[in-house]
């Protein structure tokens, strides 16, 4: 029998749960929509470690976090996943079809993340928080503020965490620019950049199914409006985006090779920050590496330069590199490891961004401090990283952004759209129209 230090250390990995006699560990069942590359980059290798070896907290004790029912388009990766996975994982419920979900919900589960394609992840959210589960949603949440607010009612009437995954706030590098920020050594940014490039794979392969329409914004450029938002705080007041078409579509089409989004950002000292969010899912397959992520941010009294795919490590291997494997690796995002003392691990800030939801959710259903659970639920809402209700700003930004290029396609190219300004919480502005589109009524 493992001894209760060594399982609590989590030094030691059993692939059965045999829970020592004297630890009774909290159940605590997730359930999954959406078996893609996101579930198999960090939601897979998280359940898989923590089977059989839980989430210790002093605060909230051991939870034996389990996946208990997965829901998908076909069924057909689960089934694949299921057979491959024997020993890492428990056996687990896999639903598919147009009743996916609901079937899915008629499980016993505490937990549901939602890691379908991003038109699709609100009504699945709906019904999850509807069922009284707590909620982790992958980035971006939804595509309007009116669907956010109705998310946020519902989980506040039914006492559970509606949350979003954004893994880039924890990058480290993301955390020391974050830091520095707060503590006052980087002072005021002024404007910035931000770059990252998907392979065509993605538009051409991956997401072949459910591309049309779509747009990269969206996809990824949330991830830098997150950051920015975060990280400098100050009242989004406009936004402007353009794009260009013809390789995923048609050249006139609506759906988006690559876009550029402009956002800007007013601070209480009556100054104004600008920050341009480049996007594509068109870069060529043999790219050195999986995405390009490029950020400049200037401060009043710095600059900060980071690109993630270039910490260091380039590795070529005859054969192999840059197809099967890239020559830049991101060792930090989500990798493979042997560990000096001799574990296989995959371990990074993807997967951390996963279970520190879980642990959130394990605070408020089994912890001991504040002792009632409105109390944890409430100060795990009040954490700003991942809470819908702090998710306003960026969302308005995503609304907006689907707004402008939508008229775009249509015909009606240069709109803008401001935020709480006179005629509404968030408003589209056609160049040479007296008039003005009404996309939300209320304040952002
Ligand atoms: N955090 C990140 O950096 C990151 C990276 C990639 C993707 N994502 C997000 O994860 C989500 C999924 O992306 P992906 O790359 O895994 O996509 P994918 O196309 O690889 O997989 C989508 C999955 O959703 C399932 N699905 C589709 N419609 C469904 C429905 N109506 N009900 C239930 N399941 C349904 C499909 O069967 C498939 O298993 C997107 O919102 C995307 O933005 C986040």
């Amino acid at each position: 029998m493992l001894s209760r230090f060594v399982i609590l250390c989590g030094m030691q990995h059993s692939n059965s749960a045999h829970w020592p006699e004297r630890i009774e560990p909290q159940p605590l069942r997730g359930g999954m929509v959406g078996m893609g590359m996101i579930f198999d980059e960090t939601y897979r290798p998280f359940f898989e470690g923590v089977h059989g070896r839980g989430l210790f907290d002093p605060g909230f004790g051991l939870c034996d976090v389990v996946l208990s029912a997965v829901a998908s388009r076909t069924g057909q990766r689960a089934a694949a996943y299921r057979a491959a996975s024997q020993g890492r994982i428990g056996d687990f419920a896999s639903f598919s079809g147009p009743r996916a979900v609901e079937e899915l919900l008629s499980a016993d589960l505490q937990f549901v993340c939602v890691a379908s394609p991003d038109d699709r992840h609100f009504a699945a959210a709906r019904a999850a928080l509807e069922s009284g589960r707590h909620v982790l949603i992958e980035k971006p949440s939804v595509l309007s503020l009116a669907e956010l607010d109705e998310l946020d009612r519902l989980a506040r009437r039914r006492g559970v965490l509606a949350k979003v995954v954004y893994h880039k706030l924890f990058d480290p590098d993301h955390k020391k620019l974050r830091t520095l920020v707060i503590d006052g050594e980087l002072r005021h940014v002024n404007n910035g950049y931000c770059s990252l490039l998907e392979p065509k794979s993605i538009s051409g392969g991956q997401f072949a199914e459910w591309i049309s329409g779509r747009n990269p914004g969206t996809y990824v450029a949330v991830h830098y409006l997150k950051l920015i938002d975060f990280t400098f705080g100050g009242r989004l007041i406009s936004v402007q985006c353009t794009g260009q078409r013809g390789i995923v579509g048609p050249a006139d089409g609506n759906t988006w090779d690559s876009t550029q989004l402009r956002v800007t950002y007013a601070y209480p000292d009556a100054r104004e920050a600008s920050f341009d969010i480049h996007t594509s899912w068109v870069t060529p397959d043999n790219f050195p590496g999986y995405v390009e992520q490029e950020v400049q941010f200037r401060f009043d009294n710095g600059v900060w330069n980071a690109h993630s795919r270039r910490r260091g490590v380039e590795c070529t291997i005859e054969g192999r590199t840059p197809h099967a494997l890239k020559i830049t690796l991101n060792n930090h995002y989500n990798g493979r490891f042997l560990e000096p003392y001799g574990q296989r691990v995959q371990r990074g800030y993807g997967i951390e961004a996963i279970e520190r939801f879980v642990r959130e959710v394990a605070q408020v259903e089994f912890g001991r401090q504040p002792a009632s659970r409105d109390q944890r639920l409430e100060s795990m809402r009040n954490l700003g990283y991942n809470d819908l209700g702090a998710e306003r700003q960026v969302v308005a930004a995503v609304q907006a952004m689907e707004a402008i290029l939508a008229r775009r396609a249509a015909g009606s190219p240069d709109c803008t759209v401001r935020v709480n300004g006179p005629d509404g919480g968030l408003v589209l502005y056609e160049p040479r129209s007296a008039g003005c589109d009404v996309l939300y009524a209320g304040r952002v």
